[in-house]
């Protein structure tokens, strides 16, 4: 078990799948009207209160004492970071005091089945906070287009470096955590199936229906370029996720995702 090789090949599927989020993002965001920095913050105040949630939510059934305060730190501070965007809704004219949780959000469904320590772990810290940081920054690129710099700040200031701080401790975790080849799979499988699906920008025909800004969703799976560069283990695990959960619907969370 090479718990560092591990992180390695977890960060590059990663990274591959959330590159394209982002440039689809950037593209759309740019084409959104400036009224629309409002309706993303609120959809990142539903997504900050639910990551908090979820995180306080795992807490008791965690038996491990240094995942169970990571869980806690974790629900601490994304509760402040749903205070700064209130705070900021507020400043842009928001009536903060209307706002509901939506109904029901099938990504944060699926988390809160997970029951293990490291599925938790590898969902909640390490990939659920990589989305978000790959999320907050297309959000800070339209708000610097949109001159509006205090949202920027309170990002770049606060809420980012908390995101990157919790991913790094989703690293830590997983390193210490992930012991056996059984815990391996399984934490390569809830890595997956955490993340959307592959997006592609210009989807040939037969591919699926919108589901992020700017972007196309393919309902079906990678395409077959695709599928020839992800690891055998990585096709195996999709194969797994596809019929686990239904990714299409879970990238709702995000803002910058289907908040507008
Ligand atoms: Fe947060
Ligand atoms: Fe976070």
């Amino acid at each position: 078990m090479d718990a560092t090789r591990l992180l390695r090949e977890l960060e590059a599927f990663k990274a591959e799948r959330l590159e394209p989020i982002v440039g689809a993002g950037l593209t759309s965001l740019a084409e959104a009207s400036g009224g629309e920095a409002r309706t993303l913050l609120q959809t990142a105040l539903a997504n900050e209160i639910g990551v908090s949630e979820l995180a306080a939510a795992w807490m008791p059934s965690t038996v491990e004492i240094d995942v169970k305060l990571a869980f806690a730190r974790q629900a601490g501070d994304e509760a402040g970071h749903f205070q700064l965007v209130a705070d900021r809704l507020t400043a842009l004219g928001f009536d903060v005091g209307t706002f509901r949780m939506p109904a029901e959000n099938p990504l944060f469904d699926y988390l809160r089945g997970l029951s293990t320590t490291v599925e938790r772990i590898a969902a909640g810290l390490f990939t659920l906070e990589s989305i978000a940081y790959a999320v907050n920054e297309n959000f800070m690129t339209f708000c610097a287009q949109r001159g509006d710099a205090e949202t920027v700040r309170i990002y770049a200031e606060y809420i980012q470096p908390d995101e990157r701080a919790h991913q790094k401790l989703g690293q830590r975790l997983l390193e210490k955590y992930v012991d056996s080849p059984e815990q391996e799979r399984l934490a390569r499988e809830t890595v997956s199936s955490t993340l959307p699906p592959p997006l592609v920008r210009r989807p040939p025909s037969g591919w699926g229906a919108p589901a992020f800004p700017g972007a196309e969703l393919r309902l079906g799976g990678a395409s077959p370029q695709r599928r020839g560069n992800m690891p055998g283990a990585m096709r195996a695990e999709r194969r797994v996720r596809r019929s686990r959960v239904n990714c299409s619907r879970k990238m709702a969370a995000w803002p910058g995702a289907s908040g507008r």
